[in-house]
Protein backbone atom coordinates (compact mmCIF):
# COMPACT_ATOMS: atom_id res chain seq x y z
CA UNK A 1 0.00 0.00 0.00
CA UNK A 2 1.55 3.30 -1.11
CA UNK A 3 0.21 6.52 1.33
CA UNK A 4 1.67 9.37 2.29
CA UNK A 5 1.46 12.48 -0.17
CA UNK A 6 5.48 11.70 -1.68
CA UNK A 7 4.68 7.98 -2.52
CA UNK A 8 0.81 9.33 -3.29
CA UNK A 9 2.39 12.05 -6.09
CA UNK A 10 4.80 9.55 -7.24
CA UNK A 11 2.59 6.85 -7.67
CA UNK A 12 -0.34 9.37 -9.62
CA UNK A 13 2.87 10.18 -11.85
CA UNK A 14 2.79 6.94 -12.62
CA UNK A 15 -0.78 6.47 -14.04
CA UNK A 16 -0.17 9.26 -16.21
CA UNK A 17 2.90 6.98 -18.24
CA UNK A 18 0.32 4.29 -18.60
CA UNK A 19 -0.16 3.93 -22.25
CA UNK A 20 -3.84 3.29 -22.11
CA UNK A 21 -6.12 1.96 -19.39
CA UNK A 22 -8.72 -0.13 -20.72
CA UNK A 23 -11.02 -1.72 -18.29
CA UNK A 24 -11.85 0.46 -14.90
CA UNK A 25 -13.85 -0.93 -12.52
CA UNK A 26 -15.45 1.54 -9.78
CA UNK A 27 -17.11 0.04 -6.82
CA UNK A 28 -18.64 3.30 -5.19
CA UNK A 29 -20.95 3.63 -2.02
CA UNK A 30 -22.98 6.48 0.03
CA UNK A 31 -19.70 8.20 -0.06
CA UNK A 32 -19.80 9.51 -3.29
CA UNK A 33 -23.09 10.88 -2.50
CA UNK A 34 -22.23 12.31 0.62
CA UNK A 35 -20.76 15.90 -0.54
CA UNK A 36 -24.51 16.05 -2.49
CA UNK A 37 -25.77 16.70 0.96
CA UNK A 38 -27.24 12.87 1.32
CA UNK A 39 -27.02 11.20 4.24
CA UNK A 40 -24.74 7.94 4.40
CA UNK A 41 -25.99 5.03 6.49
CA UNK A 42 -23.30 4.23 8.87
CA UNK A 43 -22.50 7.76 9.53
CA UNK A 44 -24.52 9.46 12.52
CA UNK A 45 -26.37 11.87 9.65
CA UNK A 46 -28.15 8.45 8.51
CA UNK A 47 -30.54 8.57 11.24
CA UNK A 48 -33.98 9.49 10.59
CA UNK A 49 -36.15 10.37 13.46
CA UNK A 50 -33.81 8.10 15.50
CA UNK A 51 -34.18 5.12 13.30
CA UNK A 52 -31.36 3.30 12.21
CA UNK A 53 -31.23 2.98 8.29
CA UNK A 54 -30.25 -0.64 9.00
CA UNK A 55 -33.40 -1.43 10.63
CA UNK A 56 -35.69 0.41 8.22
CA UNK A 57 -34.16 -1.07 4.75
CA UNK A 58 -35.31 -4.23 5.43
CA UNK A 59 -38.41 -6.84 4.46
CA UNK A 60 -39.33 -7.60 7.95
CA UNK A 61 -39.86 -3.55 8.82
CA UNK A 62 -41.76 -3.37 5.79
CA UNK A 63 -44.06 -6.08 6.99
CA UNK A 64 -44.39 -4.99 10.04
CA UNK A 65 -45.33 -0.88 9.11
CA UNK A 66 -45.30 -0.13 5.45
CA UNK A 67 -46.39 3.69 6.23
CA UNK A 68 -43.35 4.16 8.22
CA UNK A 69 -41.12 2.43 5.99
CA UNK A 70 -42.80 4.62 2.86
CA UNK A 71 -42.40 7.55 5.08
CA UNK A 72 -38.65 7.06 5.35
CA UNK A 73 -38.34 6.38 1.75
CA UNK A 74 -40.45 9.37 0.42
CA UNK A 75 -38.12 11.58 2.93
CA UNK A 76 -34.91 10.31 1.02
CA UNK A 77 -36.46 10.37 -2.17
CA UNK A 78 -37.32 14.52 -1.65
CA UNK A 79 -33.69 14.69 -0.27
CA UNK A 80 -32.12 13.20 -3.49
CA UNK A 81 -34.67 15.11 -5.64
CA UNK A 82 -33.40 18.73 -3.95
CA UNK A 83 -29.54 17.70 -4.27
CA UNK A 84 -27.44 18.03 -7.03
CA UNK A 85 -24.55 15.41 -8.42
CA UNK A 86 -20.94 16.48 -7.16
CA UNK A 87 -17.40 16.25 -8.96
CA UNK A 88 -17.19 13.03 -8.13
CA UNK A 89 -20.28 12.06 -10.12
CA UNK A 90 -18.79 14.30 -13.02
CA UNK A 91 -15.62 12.48 -12.71
CA UNK A 92 -16.87 9.33 -13.23
CA UNK A 93 -18.91 10.55 -16.11
CA UNK A 94 -15.87 11.37 -17.63
CA UNK A 95 -13.53 8.45 -16.75
CA UNK A 96 -16.64 6.11 -18.78
CA UNK A 97 -16.52 8.61 -21.56
CA UNK A 98 -12.25 7.60 -21.83
CA UNK A 99 -12.42 4.14 -20.80
CA UNK A 100 -13.57 1.24 -23.26
CA UNK A 101 -13.89 -0.91 -20.34
CA UNK A 102 -15.24 1.18 -17.68
CA UNK A 103 -18.24 -0.75 -15.61
CA UNK A 104 -19.57 1.48 -12.31
CA UNK A 105 -20.80 -0.97 -9.15
CA UNK A 106 -22.87 1.53 -7.28
CA UNK A 107 -24.51 0.08 -4.04
CA UNK A 108 -26.41 3.46 -3.94
CA UNK A 109 -30.05 4.06 -5.04
CA UNK A 110 -30.05 7.41 -6.16
CA UNK A 111 -29.67 8.70 -9.24
CA UNK A 112 -27.31 11.43 -9.24
CA UNK A 113 -24.90 9.36 -11.54
CA UNK A 114 -27.44 8.87 -14.24
CA UNK A 115 -28.21 12.96 -13.81
CA UNK A 116 -24.17 13.61 -14.10
CA UNK A 117 -24.75 11.75 -17.82
CA UNK A 118 -23.29 8.40 -17.00
CA UNK A 119 -25.45 5.62 -19.25
CA UNK A 120 -27.10 2.54 -17.77
CA UNK A 121 -25.10 0.60 -19.42
CA UNK A 122 -21.87 1.29 -17.95
CA UNK A 123 -23.41 1.06 -14.47
CA UNK A 124 -25.00 -1.50 -12.51
CA UNK A 125 -27.13 0.07 -9.64
CA UNK A 126 -26.63 -3.48 -7.09
CA UNK A 127 -29.09 -2.29 -4.46
CA UNK A 128 -32.02 -0.95 -6.85
CA UNK A 129 -33.22 2.46 -7.32
CA UNK A 130 -35.34 4.33 -4.89
CA UNK A 131 -37.04 6.08 -7.36
CA UNK A 132 -38.72 2.43 -8.88
CA UNK A 133 -42.19 1.47 -7.03
CA UNK A 134 -42.79 -2.72 -7.19
CA UNK A 135 -45.92 -4.53 -6.41
CA UNK A 136 -44.92 -6.82 -3.52
CA UNK A 137 -47.94 -9.15 -5.07
CA UNK A 138 -47.34 -9.12 -9.36
CA UNK A 139 -43.97 -7.45 -9.60
CA UNK A 140 -45.62 -5.11 -11.95
CA UNK A 141 -43.28 -1.99 -11.76
CA UNK A 142 -43.75 1.35 -11.85
CA UNK A 143 -40.83 3.67 -13.07
CA UNK A 144 -39.28 7.08 -11.29
CA UNK A 145 -41.23 9.58 -12.34
CA UNK A 146 -44.75 8.03 -11.82
CA UNK A 147 -44.69 7.90 -8.23
CA UNK A 148 -48.45 7.89 -6.40
CA UNK A 149 -49.69 10.30 -4.34
CA UNK A 150 -50.81 7.29 -1.84
CA UNK A 151 -48.22 7.18 1.45
CA UNK A 152 -48.59 3.55 0.28
CA UNK A 153 -48.82 2.95 -3.37
CA UNK A 154 -51.63 -0.22 -4.51
CA UNK A 155 -50.77 -1.48 -7.83
CA UNK A 156 -52.60 -0.51 -10.81
CA UNK A 157 -52.67 -4.05 -11.64
CA UNK A 158 -53.48 -6.05 -9.01
CA UNK A 159 -54.18 -3.70 -6.22
CA UNK A 160 -51.45 -5.04 -4.46
CA UNK A 161 -49.36 -3.12 -2.23
CA UNK A 162 -46.27 -1.79 -3.60
CA UNK A 163 -42.62 -0.83 -1.94
CA UNK A 164 -40.03 0.42 -2.94
CA UNK A 165 -37.37 -0.86 -5.51
CA UNK A 166 -34.53 -1.58 -3.77
CA UNK A 167 -32.51 -4.34 -2.07
CA UNK A 168 -33.08 -4.89 1.18
CA UNK A 169 -30.65 -5.78 4.06
CA UNK A 170 -32.69 -9.37 4.61
CA UNK A 171 -33.18 -9.53 0.81
CA UNK A 172 -30.93 -11.45 -2.21
CA UNK A 173 -29.25 -9.16 -5.01
CA UNK A 174 -30.86 -9.44 -8.23
CA UNK A 175 -29.31 -12.23 -9.97
CA UNK A 176 -29.15 -10.54 -13.42
CA UNK A 177 -27.27 -7.89 -12.08
CA UNK A 178 -24.87 -10.26 -10.34
CA UNK A 179 -24.23 -11.78 -13.28
CA UNK A 180 -23.54 -8.32 -14.85
CA UNK A 181 -20.98 -8.02 -12.34
CA UNK A 182 -19.40 -11.34 -13.32
CA UNK A 183 -19.67 -11.19 -16.91
CA UNK A 184 -17.63 -8.45 -17.00
CA UNK A 185 -15.08 -9.72 -14.08
CA UNK A 186 -14.86 -12.74 -15.78
CA UNK A 187 -13.73 -11.50 -18.69
CA UNK A 188 -10.64 -10.75 -17.88
CA UNK A 189 -8.48 -8.62 -14.88
CA UNK A 190 -8.39 -4.48 -15.12
CA UNK A 191 -6.19 -2.49 -15.29
CA UNK A 192 -7.45 -0.49 -12.10
CA UNK A 193 -9.94 -0.71 -9.57
CA UNK A 194 -11.49 2.05 -7.67
CA UNK A 195 -13.15 1.86 -4.38
CA UNK A 196 -15.07 5.26 -3.51
CA UNK A 197 -16.98 6.41 -0.52
CA UNK A 198 -17.91 2.45 0.76
CA UNK A 199 -17.55 0.77 4.12
CA UNK A 200 -16.97 -2.41 2.02
CA UNK A 201 -19.36 -4.44 4.93
CA UNK A 202 -20.28 -6.10 2.11
CA UNK A 203 -18.32 -9.73 1.65
CA UNK A 204 -19.47 -9.12 -2.02
CA UNK A 205 -18.22 -6.22 -2.68
CA UNK A 206 -14.91 -6.86 -1.07
CA UNK A 207 -14.72 -10.11 -3.02
CA UNK A 208 -15.42 -8.19 -6.51
CA UNK A 209 -12.99 -5.88 -5.96
CA UNK A 210 -10.10 -8.30 -5.13
CA UNK A 211 -10.64 -10.49 -8.16
CA UNK A 212 -11.52 -7.59 -10.57
CA UNK A 213 -7.93 -6.72 -9.52
CA UNK A 214 -5.81 -9.72 -10.79
CA UNK A 215 -2.70 -8.04 -10.77
CA UNK A 216 -3.77 -4.62 -11.40
CA UNK A 217 -4.16 -1.80 -9.34
CA UNK A 218 -6.81 -1.30 -6.18
CA UNK A 219 -7.41 2.16 -5.74
CA UNK A 220 -9.29 3.06 -2.35
CA UNK A 221 -10.71 6.65 -1.75
CA UNK A 222 -12.45 7.52 1.42
CA UNK A 223 -12.19 9.48 4.46
CA UNK A 224 -11.34 6.65 6.70
CA UNK A 225 -9.63 3.47 6.13
CA UNK A 226 -11.64 0.56 5.38
CA UNK A 227 -11.39 -3.17 5.01
CA UNK A 228 -10.18 -3.21 1.35
CA UNK A 229 -7.37 -0.26 2.35
CA UNK A 230 -4.74 -3.14 3.09
CA UNK A 231 -4.97 -4.68 -0.04
CA UNK A 232 -5.16 -1.47 -1.78
CA UNK A 233 -2.22 -0.13 -3.87
CA UNK A 234 -2.95 3.18 -3.48
CA UNK A 235 -4.55 4.56 -0.74
CA UNK A 236 -6.27 8.27 -0.84
CA UNK A 237 -7.68 9.64 2.38
CA UNK A 238 -9.87 12.22 1.78
CA UNK A 239 -13.03 13.08 -0.07
CA UNK A 240 -14.62 11.32 -3.42
CA UNK A 241 -15.34 15.05 -4.39
CA UNK A 242 -12.21 16.14 -4.24
CA UNK A 243 -10.01 13.05 -4.71
CA UNK A 244 -11.55 11.81 -7.84
CA UNK A 245 -11.45 14.58 -10.46
CA UNK A 246 -7.27 15.03 -9.13
CA UNK A 247 -7.24 11.09 -9.70
CA UNK A 248 -9.25 11.34 -13.29
CA UNK A 249 -6.96 14.83 -14.26
CA UNK A 250 -3.38 12.59 -14.06
CA UNK A 251 -5.54 9.76 -16.17
P1 LIG B 1 -21.75 3.47 4.58
O1 LIG B 1 -22.51 4.54 5.30
O2 LIG B 1 -21.60 2.12 5.19
O3 LIG B 1 -20.26 3.98 4.32
C1 LIG B 1 -20.07 5.24 3.71
C2 LIG B 1 -18.60 5.35 3.39
O4 LIG B 1 -18.39 6.61 2.75
C3 LIG B 1 -17.71 5.34 4.64
O5 LIG B 1 -16.58 4.54 4.41
C4 LIG B 1 -17.33 6.81 4.81
O6 LIG B 1 -16.04 6.97 5.40
C5 LIG B 1 -17.29 7.25 3.37
N1 LIG B 1 -17.44 8.70 3.17
C6 LIG B 1 -18.13 9.58 3.90
N2 LIG B 1 -18.05 10.82 3.34
C7 LIG B 1 -17.29 10.69 2.20
C8 LIG B 1 -16.83 11.58 1.19
N3 LIG B 1 -17.14 12.89 1.22
N4 LIG B 1 -16.07 11.07 0.17
C9 LIG B 1 -15.74 9.76 0.15
N5 LIG B 1 -16.15 8.86 1.08
C10 LIG B 1 -16.90 9.33 2.10
O7 LIG B 1 -22.40 3.37 3.15
P2 LIG B 1 -22.11 2.24 2.07
O8 LIG B 1 -20.70 1.76 2.13
O9 LIG B 1 -22.58 2.75 0.76
O10 LIG B 1 -27.15 -1.44 1.56
O11 LIG B 1 -23.07 1.08 2.55
C11 LIG B 1 -23.16 -0.05 1.70
C12 LIG B 1 -24.55 -0.57 1.82
O12 LIG B 1 -24.85 -0.81 3.20
C13 LIG B 1 -25.62 0.39 1.35
O13 LIG B 1 -25.84 0.30 -0.01
C14 LIG B 1 -26.81 -0.15 2.10
C15 LIG B 1 -26.16 -0.30 3.44
O14 LIG B 1 -26.76 -1.25 4.15
C16 LIG B 1 -28.48 -1.76 1.47
O15 LIG B 1 -29.35 -0.95 1.78
C17 LIG B 1 -28.75 -3.13 1.00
Amino acid sequence: MISGRRNRCAWMNRISHKVSMNKILVIAGAGLSAESGIPTFRGAEGYWRNQDPRELATRAAFDRNPRLVWEWYNHRRAVIRGSMPNGAHRALVELQRRTPGFLLVTQNTDDLDRRAGMSAGSMVKIHGDIFDTICIECGGRVPAGNESADLVPRCAMCGGMMRPGVVWFDEELNPQEVARVENYINEGPCDYVVVVGTSAVFDYIQDWALRAKGRGELIVIDPIETPLVRYSTLYLRGSAAKLLPDFLSRY
